[in-house]
């Protein structure tokens, strides 16, 4: 125990890890040692911070007083991992909006400006510059109101308006919305009705929020699968709820990848920022939909050759 006259459970695992992280026979780690010499000789407590086994620790050690004299030290080691966490989740979170909104604005700064400075020389040149700002306004409406249901639901404010939804025609809907884009890429695009659900099957749920999770589950599909490709969407009753499957025969995504895929902002392929791209919160959102329906959203993939979304919905309720 060296020059310890007490410990408590949590002071000896921060100690096993130094143990377990240092070659030489030291007690302490320098920094700790420090702290403690600071503490001795300006008679003050002292506030440090080290990290350990990739965890944080802060320490508070205060001098310990023996009538007139420093006869020792109390240090006070908290494990602030989790808090660090969230901190870097914050900062993080704050940097990707940053980004995410400042190349949409460029691009209205330098396009307008090119159509303020009369760059473009025929109709044809000026309305395509028109368009290009079009779309990004579009697009920064998107990540904006994506934004805002996100913070919305990541306060706790879901609210699941419940209502009978016949899940065949539902689904059907959802799908026909894509034929056009599908035809267009030359993909096929289906649904799978397993014999155990009915055309009047249906489910306590809120429509419009599932509709935004099957949305995105087939743009996705669709934006990641090239011509000749297949997206099939399948419906199974299961004992106490129905499975929805969302597959394609696309890119795929790569497995070191795949346990991020459900996070703010995540995006697989960091290039393809551009184009028809999205805004990297849509599977977040789906996975806050599908928990506050109480179900499950998982995900399988074999890159290159495609991927699989998993929708789980409890039948009572
Ligand atoms: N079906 C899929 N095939 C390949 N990659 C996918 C698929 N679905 C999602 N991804 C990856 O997951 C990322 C996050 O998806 P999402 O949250 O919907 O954001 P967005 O569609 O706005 O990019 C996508 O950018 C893409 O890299
Ligand atoms: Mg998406």
């Amino acid at each position: 125990m060296g020059p310890f006259l007490i410990t408590n459970p949590p002071a000896e695992r921060f100690l096993q890890y130094w143990y377990y992280e240092q070659d030489a026979e030291e007690a302490l780690p320098p920094t700790v040692y420090e702290l403690l010499n600071q503490v001795m000789t300006l008679e003050s407590e002292q506030i440090g911070e080290l990290s350990l086994q990739g965890r944080s620790f802060v320490i508070i050690i205060s001098p310990l007083y023996n009538l007139k004299s420093v006869r020792g030290a109390v240090a006070v080691v908290r494990d602030m991992t989790e808090e660090r966490r969230l901190d870097k989740l914050r900062k993080d979170f704050i940097a990707n909006v940053s980004h995410e909104l400042r190349t949409p604005i460029s691009m209205l700064q330098g396009y307008s400006e090119a159509i303020v400075d009369d760059v473009a020389e025929t109709p044809e040149e000026k309305k395509e510059i028109a368009k290009i700002i079009y779309d990004e306004s579009l697009r920064m409406g998107r990540l904006v109101n994506d934004l805002l249901d996100l913070a919305r639901m990541e306060a706790g404010h879901v609210t699941i308006r419940r209502e009978e939804v016949e899940i065949i025609p539902f689904i059907e809907r959802i799908v026909t919305k894509f034929n056009g884009v599908a035809k267009e890429k030359g993909i096929s695009l289906g649904v799978k009705i397993s014999e155990d659900v009915n055309r009047d099957s249906w489910l306590q749920v809120d429509g419009d929020k599932l509709e935004q999770v099957f949305t995105n589950l087939i743009d996705n599909a669709i934006r990641h699968t090239p011509a000749h490709g297949h997206v099939s969407v399948t419906i199974e009753s299961l004992v106490s709820s129905y499975l929805f499957t969302v597959s394609d025969t696309g890119s795929g995504i790569p497995e070191e990848d795949l346990p991020f895929i459900f996070e703010r902002f995540y995006k697989a392929d960091k290039a393809r920022t551009r184009g028809r791209s999205g805004t990297g919160l849509g599977l977040a959102i789906a996975k806050n939909i599908v928990d506050a329906h109480e179900g499950q959203i998982s995900v399988q993939s074999k890159y290159d050759h495609g991927t699989k979304f998993l929708v789980n919905i409890p039948k009572i309720k």
